[in-house]
């Protein structure tokens, strides 16, 4: 079994999913497809935009001091008894989104897409997909956000379109289309193309022969996601246009999405072999990225005040830097994969890991640049079956730990719908249940091809990206609240007891530890620009740390397990007064040690 080191899907499962997958399946909502509507004809540069006065109002670098929550849509709340969740939806959950705090949000992908990949295969950058709803609850939606004070950011979803836009459509039928160039092709008269590798292709091949032009075309991801020409000035062109378009009706930035494979060589040199371990690094940081960077931000993000942030961009440190040092002019902040990664090798997850790599990115920005800190996204497992204890008497403790640790930390907080309740893995029982293409094409090569079932559906339970996917659990009636409808994928039947109505009334909950949390970031700034210093680096149990903003200090100790543990204090440190947060009540005992409860999550300042 070949292994896959994708950033997004750098679990197990997608590994065996790499190994496995069936080329481009599709998924039954491609009645959705739209066509872009104003690009008949090439791009013309558009005239940059005139700030609004709403983005002059933002202060510079506000997205340091916003903190992220990530919206899936599709899961959310849905509206009209479809079983999928929209735009209305959220529109009337926005009075939930202001009260847990969140500064931003990010919204996955709503465009026209035939939802191939959940929304990353767009068929049309300037219309949202029926199934979300209207450009006209859009609207409102973005209004109602602006009013409350939340900002939204969007996917730009750029390295690739889907094949149902109109660009490919006309790319595909001739070789003279003036789209051709939008897309790389290999004429099949110059023989097989050169090796590259696909991620979501059951043979791994990225070209796909298109017969009505006898030519291949290139798709790192589905063959349903043809990968746009950057070398092409007018793609670029329109890509510029599609964010004036978005910043133009007022959203406040992009989550730049696979970026870092944009920028590739048109001549398709000969490679060293690439496999799924290979794969993100040998395709990262091709030809002109930093060109292509420095021109969107030249050409467009100089004129607003928008933030963006890019999918793991850069292969260490030194290369993420690139992107985001502030003189170089070409993003906001990064986020790694590194940190969510740790653990995905689930036997050997060690918290040791987990301190060295966040240290380790913290410094790398220490004097410059900027990072985004999170623990879970729609590609990874909910982040307290992973990193924390999901069974019943530990659920709530490592919840809150986990919140603790990403709103103390360095570098502006993404948290992921649901972990703000501490939502569990879903606890799917057969393939049926299984809704990500890559799961249900793997399962069914698996079929074909015999394996083990068992550790198929082991591998399945901890690490499919469906697990984060399943509707977010408002209350305890039918389905959770979330639809009146049959969902488009299962409840987790833990709703019952875990879900947002019953939290918001009991102040122990998870749901207000995390606003106490996100409250006591945004009151005190040493939590946000504080230098951070990692404390007792190689204790396996407690993530200690210190941040410091000139005569302000604090301490976060975290005990990372389902035992009580003792934890010495360091020569030096003296706590000053109550703990500004604990998700115990008992208060910890003072003197020379900590004495922490099962996952005890402890923010006091220090003398
Ligand atoms: C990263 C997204 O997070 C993931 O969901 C998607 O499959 C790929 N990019 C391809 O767009
Ligand atoms: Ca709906």
């Amino acid at each position: 079994m070949s292994t896959l080191r994708l950033p997004f899907l750098s679990s197990p499962v997608f590994r065996l999913a790499a190994a496995l997958l069936l080329a481009g399946g599709t998924t039954a909502c491609n009645q959705n497809a739209k066509t872009e509507t104003n690009t008949t004809t090439t791009a013309k540069p558009e005239a940059a935009t005139r700030p609004t006065p709403a983005a002059l109002a933002k202060p510079a670098g506000w997205w340091k001091e916003t903190v992220v929550y990530q919206l899936y849509p599709r899961s959310f709340q849905d509206s009209n008894g479809d079983g999928v969740g929209d735009l209305k939806g959220i529109i009337s959950r926005l009075d939930y989104l202001k009260s847990l705090g969140v500064g931003t949000v990010w919204l996955n992908p709503i465009y026209a897409s035939p939802n191939d990949d959940n929304g990353y295969d767009i068929s049309d950058y300037r219309q949202i997909m029926p199934e979300s709803g209207s450009m006209a609850d859009f609207d409102e939606l973005l209004k109602g956000m602006h009013a409350r004070g939340i900002k939204l950011v969007m996917d730009l979803v750029v390295n690739h379109s889907s094949d149902e836009h109109a660009w490919f459509k006309s790319a595909r039928a001739s070789r003279t289309s003036p789209y051709r160039d939008y897309y790389y092709w290999w004429p099949a008269e110059k023989g097989t193309p050169p090796k590259r590798y696909s991620t979501f292709d059951v043979k791994h091949d990225a070209w796909q022969y298109d017969a009505p032009t006898k030519s291949y075309y290139l798709h790192y991801f589905s063959k349903k996601q043809p990968d746009l020409n950057w070398n092409n000035p007018k793609l670029r062109q329109e890509v510029h246009n599609i964010m004036r378009y978005w910043l133009d009706k007022g959203i406040d930035g992009f989550r730049m999405d696979a970026f870092q494979f944009v920028a590739k060589d048109p001549a398709f040199p000969p490679m060293p072999p690439v496999t799924a371990s290979t794969f993100t690094n040998a395709y990262n940081h091709g030809p002109h990225l930093h060109d292509y960077l420095k021109e969107i931000n030249r050409e467009v993000l100089s004129h607003y005040n928008a933030m963006t942030v890019a999918e793991g961009a850069g292969r260490n440190t030194a290369e993420a830097m690139l992107f985001v040092d502030p003189a170089r002019k070409e993003l906001d902040m990064t986020y790694t994969f590194e940190g969510t990664g740790v653990g995905s090798d689930a036997d050997t997850y060690k918290l040791t890991d987990l301190k060295r790599v966040y240290t380790h990115w913290d410094s790398a920005f220490a004097q410059k640049g900027w990072q985004a800190i999170d623990l879970g996204n729609h590609d990874q497992p909910r982040m307290v079956s992973k990193f924390g204890d999901d069974r019943p008497a530990f659920r709530a403790p490592s919840a809150k730990l986990l919140n603790t640790f990403l709103l103390t930390m360095r570098g502006t907080p993404y948290c992921y719908n649901g972990d703000e309740l501490g939502m569990t893995n879903s606890q799917f029982t057969g393939i049926a249940d299984y809704r990500d293409v890559a799961a249900r094409n793997a399962y069914a090569l698996l079929k074909q091809q015999g394996g083990d079932e068992k550790a198929f559906f082991h591998n399945l339970a901890r690490f499919s990206r469906d697990n984060s996917r399943t509707p977010f659990q408002w209350d305890a009636s039918a389905n959770a609240g979330f639809t009146t409808g049959t969902p488009w994928i299962k409840v987790n039947p833990n709703y019952l007891t875990l879900n947002e109505a019953s939290q918001d009334k009991d102040s122990a909950s998870v749901l207000n530890h995390f606003r106490r949390a996100l409250a006591l970031r945004q009151q005190h700034k040493v939590l946000i620009h504080g230098q951070y210093q990692l404390l007792d680096a190689t204790n396996p149990n407690i993530y200690a740390y210190t941040r410091t903003l000139g005569s302000e200090k604090v301490l976060v100790v975290l005990n990372f397990s389902s035992v009580p543990r003792t934890w010495p204090l360091p020569a030096g440190l003296t706590p000053s007064g109550k703990p500004w947060l604990n998700n115990y009540p008992q208060a910890v005992p003072g003197g020379p040690a900590f004495a922490l409860q099962p996952w005890q999550a402890v923010v006091v300042a220090l003398r």
